[in-house]
């Protein structure tokens, strides 16, 4: 029956069958030791040539890098490692002899690795990035369950812009005209709280950003929540709560992971602290005495970020910003409407922005003037609209970028690697 290799510990001294990709192999004469990827973990297998037949041995000869075997073998402790264990190979079967195999193990330029996206995801790192990343997926849907977040989801295809209109991808929609990729399923998921009171979406979601950088991907995966009743301040709340639980989630549940990927976990730990809280206005003070030439009005850029999160342990929620730089749907701070209930979290060691935010506006006229302002066409958000018409609600919620978490909690350099196939504006295959 086969085993896989994350169980092995329960199976010392036991005989196993194991399938798994030959990912590395040394040999000394007549003992080779093979190193083997099974998707659960990775094990040292030992071949002694005393042990097997003849023809068993030539096959553990012959086995090159990424064929994909069947591997007896006897369970064992690593004489020198704790909580590592190895394989003393019984018999050795070959299912595939793979080719030469193009990703060496040596040092390989991006590009090269890119191309090769659909090999390159076999690495050690890529291993442990695609694991780091569906616990982070798991830890979302846990901690929106517990706070009773359903997973309603939003259509791909939509007939107007919920994030402005400059990134939007347009797509020939049969007799209909032009449909648009959604570049966040904000505005349906509020439509279905008015059902299920909080609900969430988690799918990929599409910006023509021109942007070429490492954070920046033209297709990317999308958590949007949405709650009735919820207002600005526990808006924030729950957005700490779940960056905190995401934190703690992969501490304990990637700790090989972060070993392979050479995470320093120490400042994921410090992180699962309260979050500092600045204004828009406290922090374009802040940024200008650090030495930063924004302006007040203008977006934080990349370096604004790092500025200004330089010295900090924990993210930072920059709350409250001005109307003229952010989406028509936020609601206006009652306290100075020049202003809204929004907020940017921003991580810490140069991660930048994880989380955008906001309490939405809950009363028709002051939306519809929103629409009119920003010279949207009307008739595409009638039904949004509707919405402010039956039993309207004050309302908050906010969408969490999967591969910006994944690179901040990996510490990979680059946002390509933290989705399996990237999407960017140079980037199509594979
Ligand atoms: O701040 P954004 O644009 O917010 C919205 O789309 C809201 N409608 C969400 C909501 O309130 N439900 O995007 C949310 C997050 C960003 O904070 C960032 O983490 C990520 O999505 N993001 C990107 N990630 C990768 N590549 C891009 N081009 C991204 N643009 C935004
Ligand atoms: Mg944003």
């Amino acid at each position: 029956m086969q085993t896989f290799i994350k169980n092995l510990a329960s199976l010392v001294d036991q005989e196993v069958e194991i399938k798994a990709w030959l990912y590395n192999k040394r040999s000394s004469g007549p003992i080779a030791f093979l190193e083997l990827r099974d998707g659960t973990g990775w094990v040292q297998a030992v071949a002694a040539k005393s042990d097997l037949s003849a023809t068993v041995w030539e096959d553990v000869e012959k086995a090159t890098q990424e064929s994909s075997v069947v591997i007896l073998g006897k369970v064992a402790k690593h004489p020198k490692k704790e909580n590592v264990f190895e394989l003393q190979v019984k018999d050795f079967k070959i299912i595939q002899l793979a080719q030469e195999y193009p990703i060496a193990h040596k040092e390989h330029g991006p590009d090269f690795l890119m191309e090769n996206r659909h090999l390159w995801l076999r690495s050690k790192k890529q291993w442990a990035i695609l694991r780091v990343r569906d616990s982070i997926i798991t830890a979302i849907g846990e901690y929106l369950h517990k706070e009773l977040f359903i997973k309603v989801d939003s259509p791909v295809f939509t007939p107007n812009a919920c994030e402005g209109t400059t990134t939007l991808f347009p797509v020939p929609y049969f007799d209909l005209g032009t449909a648009y990729l959604s570049q966040s399923g904000q505005l349906y998921i509020e439509a279905a709280i008015a059902s299920v009171g909080r609900c969430y979406d988690f799918g990929p979601v599409f910006r023509a950003e021109k942007s070429k950088t490492k954070r920046h991907l033209t297709e990317f995966w999308m958590m949007d929540a949405e709650a009735a009743f919820v207002e600005h301040e526990e808006n924030l709340k729950i957005q700490e709560g779940l960056v905190r639980y995401i934190i703690r989630y992969c501490l304990n549940n990637c700790q090989e992971e972060l070993r392979i990927l050479e995470r320093n976990t120490e400042p994921l730990e410090k992180a699962d602290n309260p979050f500092t809280r600045y204004t828009y206005d406290e922090a374009i003070k802040k940024l200008n005495e650090l030495g930063s030439d924004i302006k007040y009005g203008e977006d934080l850029g990349n370096d604004d970020e790092g500025i200004l999160t330089k010295d900090s342990e924990v993210p930072v929620f920059i709350e409250k910003w001005p109307k003229s730089i952010k989406p028509f749907y936020m609601k206006r701070d009652s306290v100075n409407p020049d202003l809204v209930l929004n907020d940017d979290l921003i991580a810490i060691e140069g991660a930048g922005e994880i989380i955008g935010g906001s309490q939405r506006e809950d009363d028709y006229d002051l939306l519809l003037s929103r629409i009119k302002a920003e010279g949207l066409n009307i008739e595409d958000y009638q039904w949004y609209l509707d919405l402010r018409k039956y039993g309207s609600v004050p309302h908050a919620g906010f969408g969490i970028g999967l591969e910006r978490m994944v690179r901040w909690v990996t510490g990979v350099e680059h946002i390509r690697e933290c989705i399996p196939f990237p999407r960017t504006i140079g980037r199509l295959k594979p």
